[in-house]
This record gives C-alpha cells, sequence and structure tokens, in this order.
C-alpha cells in the first residue's frame, strides 16, 4: 500500500485526511509541530480507525528532520497542510507568515526533489481569488490581489509550484483550493478547536450556543447580497477530507502533471442562513448583533466545484445541517472535556 507523508496531520483537515486515508488502508507517515494542535488529536484518530500513523513530532523549517522522515520511509506522496492560517495574525506577524508558510515548503520541495518524490498535494485557499468579478468562481478565474500575508503566502507556493513544474515535467502535483470547512467528525473526536476567541463563523457560532460567548457580531449586513450579510461556500470537512483520498487516487495513476481544483459545494449561504441553520438543526438559539464590516472581507465567495467531480470522480455530499450538527456536537465535547 502507498506511503503518504502529511505534514500538519494533526491540525483540522489533516487529522480528518488521516481518518479518511487510514480507513482506505493507506500508510501514514505524519509530522506536526503541535503550534496549533494537540497530542491528543492521535489519540483520537486511533480511537476512530482503529489504526496509528508514524508520528514525528517537529518542524517542516527543519531540514534535517525531513531528511530523516524520507530516508527512514520509502514515501510515495506528499501531502503538505503544515501552515498557519490566521488572516488576522498574518497582517501584524508577515515575517513569520512568509517564513512557516512558503519558507518551509521550499525546504519540503527540495529534500522531495533529493529524494526523488515528486507527488504533492498542496492545500491553497480560495482566498488566492481575492474579489473574484465572476461568480461561481471557477479554477481559470484570475487569481492575485490578495488582501493579506496568509493569503499571498498562499498565491507565492501556487507559482512556487507552477515553476517548479515548468523547470521539471516530471513533477505530479495537485494543488487543492479549499473554500469555507466547517464541522467536524461524526464522532465528536475531532474537529476545529481554536485557541482564544474564534475568528472564523462557525466556530464562532458553535460556542456561543454552549454558552461560552454571549453573542454573534454579525460583520456587516450591507453587502450586496440577498440579505446583506457574507455569503461563503461552506463545506463539511469529512467532504474536504475525502477529496484528499481522491486525489491521492489520481496522482497514483497519473505519471504528472500539475492539477488544480476547486474544493466547495457549489452552494453559498450567508450569515443570517447559517444563524437559522445551525438554530434548526441544533434546536438551539443564537443571539447575535450586527456590527461593522470586517475589513478585508468581500460580499459573495463560491466555487464552481464542477472540474473536482469531472476529474476526481468527488463532489461534497453531506449537508448544511450535517456541518451545523457535527461542529456543535465537538464543541459541546470539548467543552465538556474542559470544564
Ligand atoms: P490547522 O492550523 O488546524 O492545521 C495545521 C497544522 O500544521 C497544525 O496542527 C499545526 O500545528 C501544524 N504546523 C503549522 N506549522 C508547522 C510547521 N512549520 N511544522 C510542522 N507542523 C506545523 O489548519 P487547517 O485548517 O487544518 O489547515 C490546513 C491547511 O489548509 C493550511 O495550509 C491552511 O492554510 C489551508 N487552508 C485552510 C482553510 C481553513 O479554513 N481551515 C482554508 C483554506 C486553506
Ligand atoms: N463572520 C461574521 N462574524 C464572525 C465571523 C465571521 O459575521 O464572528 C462572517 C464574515 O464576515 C464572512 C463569513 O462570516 O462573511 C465567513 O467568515 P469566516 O471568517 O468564517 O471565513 P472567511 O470566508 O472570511 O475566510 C475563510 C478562512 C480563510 C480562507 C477563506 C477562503 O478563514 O483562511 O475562508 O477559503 F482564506
Amino acid at each position: 500500500m502507498k506511503k503518504i507523508f502529511i505534514t500538519g496531520c494533526c491540525g483540522y483537515i489533516g487529522s480528518h485526511t488521516c481518518v479518511e486515508l487510514l480507513n482506505d488502508n493507506y500508510e501514514i507517515i505524519g509530522l506536526d509541530n503541535f503550534s496549533n494542535s494537540k497530542h491528543n488529536v492521535l489519540e483520537a484518530i486511533y480511537k476512530i480507525t482503529g489504526k496509528n500513523i508514524k508520528f514525528y513530532e517537529g518542524d517542516m523549517l527543519n531540514r534535517e528532520l525531513l531528511e530523516k522522515i524520507f530516508q527512514e520511509n520509502k514515501i510515495d506522496i506528499v501531502i503538505d497542510f503544515a501552515a498557519f492560517k490566521s488572516v488576522g495574525d498574518s497582517v501584524n506577524m508577515p515575517i513569520e507568515y512568509y517564513t512557516n508558510n512558503v519558507s518551509s515548503v521550499l525546504t519540503l520541495l527540495s529534500v522531495m526533489k533529493q529524494n526523488k518524490v515528486k507527488k504533492l498535494i498542496f492545500s491553497s485557499s480560495a482566498t488566492v481569488y481575492g474579489e473574484s468579478k465572476i461568480m461561481p468562481i471557477n479554477e481559470n478565474c484570475e487569481i492575485g490581489n490578495t488582501t493579506n500575508p496568509y493569503g499571498t503566502s498562499k498565491l507565492f507556493v501556487e507559482k512556487i509550484l507552477q515553476d517548479l513544474y515548468k523547470s521539471n515535467k516530471a513533477w505530479n502535483i495537485c494543488i487543492f483550493r479549499y473554500f469555507n470547512p466547517v464541522g467536524a467528525h461524526e464522532s465528536g473526536l475531532i474537529g476545529e478547536d481554536p485557541n482564544g476567541i474564534p475568528a472564523n463563523l462557525m466556530p464562532y457560532i458553535s460556542k456561543v450556543a454552549t454558552g461560552e460567548l454571549k453573542e454573534l457580531s454579525v460583520f456587516g449586513n450591507d453587502y450586496d447580497t440577498k440579505d446583506g450579510t457574507g455569503v461563503r461556500d461552506y463545506i463539511h470537512i469529512v467532504d474536504l477530507a475525502k477529496a484528499h483520498v481522491k486525489g491521492v487516487e489520481k496522482l497514483c495513476k497519473t505519471k504528472s502533471g500539475l492539477l488544480i481544483f476547486n474544493l466547495g459545494t457549489g452552494k453559498g449561504y450567508s450569515v443570517f442562513d447559517m444563524i437559522k441553520a445551525f438554530e434548526k438543526a441544533n434546536n438551539t438559539k443564537i443571539n447575535y448583533k450586527i456590527v461593522e464590516r470586517r475589513p478585508g472581507d468581500i460580499a459573495t465567495c463560491y466555487a464552481d466545484p464542477s472540474l473536482a467531480e469531472k476529474e476526481l470522480n468527488w463532489k461534497a455530499t453531506l449537508t448544511l445541517e450535517d456541518m451545523c450538527r457535527d461542529s456543535y456536537n465537538f464543541t459541546r465535547n470539548i467543552t465538556k472535556a474542559k470544564n
């Protein structure tokens, strides 16, 4: 069975992807420095799948460690999730963000090249499209005009990967542009557990529902959308994780190439839609107030995911209700565990 090296394996998307790959009998070698995750994720992955991953604790910027990992394991494919992801922090800490999100990828690519491993899945983001004039957004829409160092770090890595592929067509690279991943594994054992006050909508709503936060601030109700609030393409994390299994299958089947896919559902929901869906799915009430727009936010962003369906035979199947139910279930579990 193929051996997959996963960086950032204990994070939100990494942990769910480990579960789906282990369920499909892939062998996993994982790396994480726990800068944004906890050790107990490894136990949770074992509890869900009954299988262990071969885990290395450390930093992707550590070249010697990467060399050791590649020497000790015959790696077939790499999935790179390790990065910092807070838009707000990236504005205040551009050096740290470019170092962790760009320099680390250069180190990884160099060690991959040295070890003749040329198959890579890279986590990019819908943020590379900036404020797209075309909706739904397809992969040929213009990229650029990112508004913060986080977004620009993803853009830079995409450019690096394109230059790499141009330089040597033996590389086999798949770039995934995620829209808005939400939800958690149905077991409630893994999910998104941000430190401090969540910056993203769904974890914030979940914490209002548990009573940990008083009310949601809705960032603007004067956008040019159906109800004035921002519209996004929310995708269940398990659907997103399953796309990586399809990505691995594609890389196994093809010799080389550079493919780019949007991963979204193709549906746009407003902040008010999300509040209503959450209330209905969980039979609860979400208190909110309308506040100023958040700087850097755009009105609308949703995917045309048809290329992934055509090329990867992948399509999101879980509903908004599933996303809201599973998010709340996980948040309740971690709240209980903390108290
Ligand atoms: P996350 O923070 O939950 O997971 C990232 C993991 O990588 C964490 O466990 C962290 O400890 C680890 N890590 C970070 N830097 C590292 C380093 N230098 N060495 C080793 N480990 C390191 O984030 P996530 O939501 O799982 O995101 C995964 C990837 O997807 C990231 O590249 C992110 O930018 C991208 N992405 C995420 C979203 C989203 O909304 N979650 C959207 C678009 C793109
Ligand atoms: N929102 C609120 N109140 C909150 C949080 C968010 O009203 O407390 C609104 C935002 O204004 C936006 C929508 O909810 O209209 C979604 O906001 P999120 O912060 O959850 O998500 P974003 O679309 O802003 O950004 C996310 C990730 C980025 C990634 C982008 C595209 O945080 O890293 O999706 O993939 F780049």
